[in-house]
């Protein structure tokens, strides 16, 4: 059987692009040499995990999530030695490193779908084609803004083949019994070159059957099981992480029996009602969801965030609540891309401290593993005039120099931001030398969250609220509690509440912002009345007197 490390409950990932990290060479490209000059700084977060975008060579009309060659690094980046080095670094410092892995989709550069093209040659049959563009007409298309069809016509072969995302990344078929073991050997290349495991990209959609969305299919899980017997048996207790954008109800199967598919998923849905919880100054998006979500095994974890690589996905929310996010985080077309809105964490807070926060102590005390993207730490806002995701994959700003720290290449792979969150104003050194900073703040939360293997280890459940905008989170384990307060409305809060599941416990306030600083406010209370006294956007966390502080 598998085995199932817990260790990531209590994990916090970082999500980085390599490409916009540092630049050690100087060509304008972020590349791993450069990570590893800034790992420090990455430890110094409090995260445990890296998760690096994906490496191999590509043309990047999709950032390398359009492979050309599962085995190299692209050379923008380095070497195969520049990542075991990289790997090497990480691990002396207590890091995990992991990558994604694109298994459903190359790049139409790649030989082998460029050999494809050809009906009589030996890889004919890896991609998937059709003479009928109407097959399977019942999937979705998911880049909308950019793709009318899964489908394209290839002239060399005269066949339409399939792809779930742009027209240049043909999905490779499953079916095919060479495809299923090449994509295995892959993943042995990248465990032996000593990554910890995997973000495993677009998973629900390996296969095609008609009649279906093609979407979470039972070949797919299958599949999948095979892979997760197959990293096991390489690296017990590899790191793997499932991009399942779907229902809580469909992305359940993809934990399996808990020891045989994926041990960590996203929880896509949860994300966009935070969001929307804070707009509408009401937590009941984040209770409908968490409802509806259902128990999971106790060997597996959510991971949860705030803001990716990508648009923030609108797709698991329903039309009435697509329409009031756009309204409310996405007034201007400019910022929506597909079914989504393409801006950073802070512009879509107006770069206001207190809801950045708020977020943020929301994440932290959400039942799962938490990921922070990078440069959200110090409040990098994005560039709408970048095509598509492009403008929240700008340079990280390092400091107030030409390059920003960046790179000392006056051209870099995009520009770096100008106005009022240029690097002149928005930087890692600034953030530093200010002890109020953000990005002080984000360290002191790690750490805090961190001292509580309640959060993200424990049990978990969102108490009853006496008001509707207050968000009580209640986390416990064997020796902890955390009774996390949230107010998202932009108005005080004064009330007491009772926490029954503790009651009678003695109570200290460990952690909070915006405390309302004219009402009554102890530190120390009892479970079955502790005094909220919140500012608009407040947070507090309580915790039995004798748990870490
Ligand atoms: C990645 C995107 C990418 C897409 C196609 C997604 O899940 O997060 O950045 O464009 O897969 O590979």
């Amino acid at each position: 059987m598998a085995t199932q490390p817990t260790w990531w409950k209590q994990a916090v990932l970082y999500e980085l692009y390599v490409r916009a990290f540092r630049d050690a060479d100087g060509d304008g490209h972020g590349d791993l040499r450069g990570v590893i000059e800034r790992l420090d700084y990455v430890r110094d977060l409090g995260v445990d995990v890296l998760w690096l975008l994906p490496l191999s060579p590509s043309p990047l009309r999709d950032d390398g999530y359009d492979v050309t060659d599962y085995c190299d690094i692209h050379p923008d980046y380095g070497t195969l030695d520049d990542l075991r080095d990289l790997i090497d670094a990480a691990h002396a410092r207590g890091l995990k490193v992991i990558t994604d892995l694109v298994m459903n989709h190359t790049s139409s550069d790649h030989p082998w779908f460029q050999a494809s093209r050809r009906r009589a040659d030996g890889k004919a049959d890896w991609y998937v084609w059709s003479d009928d563009p109407e097959r399977y007409s019942e999937a979705r298309v998911i880049f909308t803004d950019s793709e009318t069809s899964n489908w394209t016509w290839d002239e060399v072969r005269g066949q339409y083949y399939w792809h779930r995302f742009f027209h240049h990344q043909p999905d490779l078929n499953y079916d095919h019994p060479d495809v299923r073991s090449t994509m295995l050997d892959v993943i042995r290349f990248w465990l032996e070159c000593g990554v910890d495991g995997f973000r495993l990209d677009a998973i629900p959609y390996l296969y095609q059957r008609e009649g279906t969305n093609c979407e979470n299919l039972p070949e797919t899980h299958a599949f999948l099981k095979v892979l997760r017997a197959h990293v096991e048996s390489i690296t017990p207790g590899a790191f793997l992480l499932g991009e399942v954008n779907q229902w809580p109800e469909d992305t359940l199967p993809y934990f399996g029996d808990g020891f045989d598919e994926m041990p960590l998923l996203f929880h896509f849905p949860v994300m966009p009602r935070l969001w929307k919880a804070l707009a509408q100054g009401d937590a009941a998006p984040i209770r409908w969801i968490l409802e509806r979500t259902p128990a999971i095994p106790a060997s597996c974890q959510w991971v949860v965030f705030l803001r990716n690589h990508d648009e923030l996905t609108l797709e698991m929310v329903t039309e009435e609540e697509r329409a009031f996010m756009y309204a409310a985080y996405a007034p201007e077309p400019v910022m929506r891309l597909n079914v989504g809105i393409r801006r950073r964490l802070a512009p879509l807070c107006d770069f206001e401290r207190p809801r950045i926060e708020l977020l943020h102590s929301l994440l932290m005390t959400l039942p799962g593993t938490p990921i922070l993207y990078y440069g959200d730490e110090i409040a990098m806002g994005d560039d709408l005039t970048l095509f598509d995701r492009n403008g929240v994959r700008t340079p990280m700003q390092w400091n107030d120099g030409p390059g920003a720290g960046f790179s000392e290449n006056p051209t870099t792979y995009a520009p770096l931001l100008r106005g009022a969150t240029a690097p002149q104003r928005v930087n890692v050194a600034a953030a530093e030398r200010d002890p109020g900073s953000l990005l002080h703040w984000i360290r002191t939360l790690i750490a805090t969250r961190k001292r509580h293997p309640a959060l993200g280890g424990g049990s978990f459940a969102m108490l009853p609220s006496p008001d509707p905008a207050l968000a009580v989170f209640l986390s416990t384990s064997e020796d902890d509690a955390v009774v996390a307060v949230h107010n998202l409305a932009a108005e005080p809060r004064r009330l007491e509440l009772a926490v029954p599941a503790l009651a009678g416990r003695r109570l200290r306030l460990g952690f909070g912002g915006r405390l309302s600083q004219d009402a009554p406010r102890g530190t120390e209370a009892t479970a079955d009345a502790i005094p909220v006294a919140l500012e608009g956007h407040g947070y507090a966390w309580w915790s039995p007197a004798e748990a870490p502080a």
